[in-house]
């Protein structure tokens, strides 16, 4: 297929669940013509506190069926535990682009950082893989990066709750280390810790800018389809395609609260028993 035969080809984008819709809306906002496939698989998530190879194969597999399905122009890993594990295997697999979420938040943060002494929080699986390190240290050399997980944030989330005293008091005791270090600027490594940003914003103070890999990852998006010349034309709307492998209504429900307008219907997906 030439570049041209691809423009109108989807961007698939995938994460353990809806976290990813924050990527997703972040991508809709700026290329509002592209076509868009994401993918949630609610059966399977949380991927955070899973075995590395368990999150690897998951999302393999998840890449795999995408190629077949719906031959994607590019892949968008919307999930930071999977960005963090997995992302040189699935580059290695397919011959289209496939962009993580680490490296353009990690872009924001040192863009936005004074001091230069910075923190990262994530799932324990995120923190635990040192790729954000790895990927600081590459990118900016004597950055002084304090990591931090915060198991307990996405229960947190998904129950709703994202300002109650219960998820103030896990925040105090968790951000607490990075407080320390005194950073002045906060990557949000997670998908759904943008919606803690305000109890997080308050236990961090007004001086810390807390920073999210959403917006960034859209123009790393954006500059990719211009470079492999697969940028869709200013023709029409783009067509956006839901699909998770639990329970599609509810899915529709949280995630339509989550994204918007733009999730009109979900579909589902099973995969075959192993
Ligand atoms: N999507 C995951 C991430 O960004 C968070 C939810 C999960 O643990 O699956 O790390």
């Amino acid at each position: 297929m030439t570049a041209s035969d691809r423009r109108d080809q989807p961007i698939a984008m995938f994460d353990s669940g809806f976290g990813g819709l924050t990527v997703a809306r972040a991508v809709i906002d700026l290329l509002p013509t592209e076509n868009l496939v994401y993918f949630g698989d609610t059966a399977r998530y949380p991927y955070g506190s899973r075995d590395r190879r368990a999150v690897q194969e998951y999302s393999a597999e998840i890449t795999r069926w995408l190629i077949e399905k719906h031959q994607p122009k590019m892949i968008v890993v919307a999930c930071n535990t999977a960005s963090a594990v997995a992302l040189d295997e699935l580059r290695s697999m397919v011959d289209v682009p496939v962009v993580g979420v680490l490296e353009p938040g990690l872009r924001s943060l040192l863009k936005v950082t004074a001091s230069g002494r910075v923190g990262v929080i994530g799932t324990v699986g995120t923190i635990a893989s040192g790729a954000y390190r790895m990927a600081a240290a590459e990118m900016a050399g004597e950055v002084d990066l304090t990591s931090q997980a915060c198991p307990g944030f996405v229960e947190f989330v998904e129950r709703g709750d994202t300002e109650s005293d219960q998820v103030k008091v896990l925040a105090q005791r968790l951000l607490a280390p990075v407080r320390d270090a005194r950073v002045d600027s906060l990557l949000l490594g997670c998908t759904h810790y943008p919606f803690l940003a305000r109890t997080i914003g308050e236990v961090m103070g007004r001086d810390v800018v807390l920073v999210s890999s959403a917006d960034e990852t859209a123009f790393e998006v954006k500059r990719l389809l211009d470079e492999f010349g697969t940028t869709r034309g200013p023709s029409s709307a783009g067509s956006r395609r839901f699909v998770s492998s639990g329970d599609a209504e509810s899915f529709a429900s949280l995630g339509g609260r989550l994204l918007g307008p733009e999730m009109t219907h979900v579909e589902s997906h099973s995969w075959a028993a192993p």
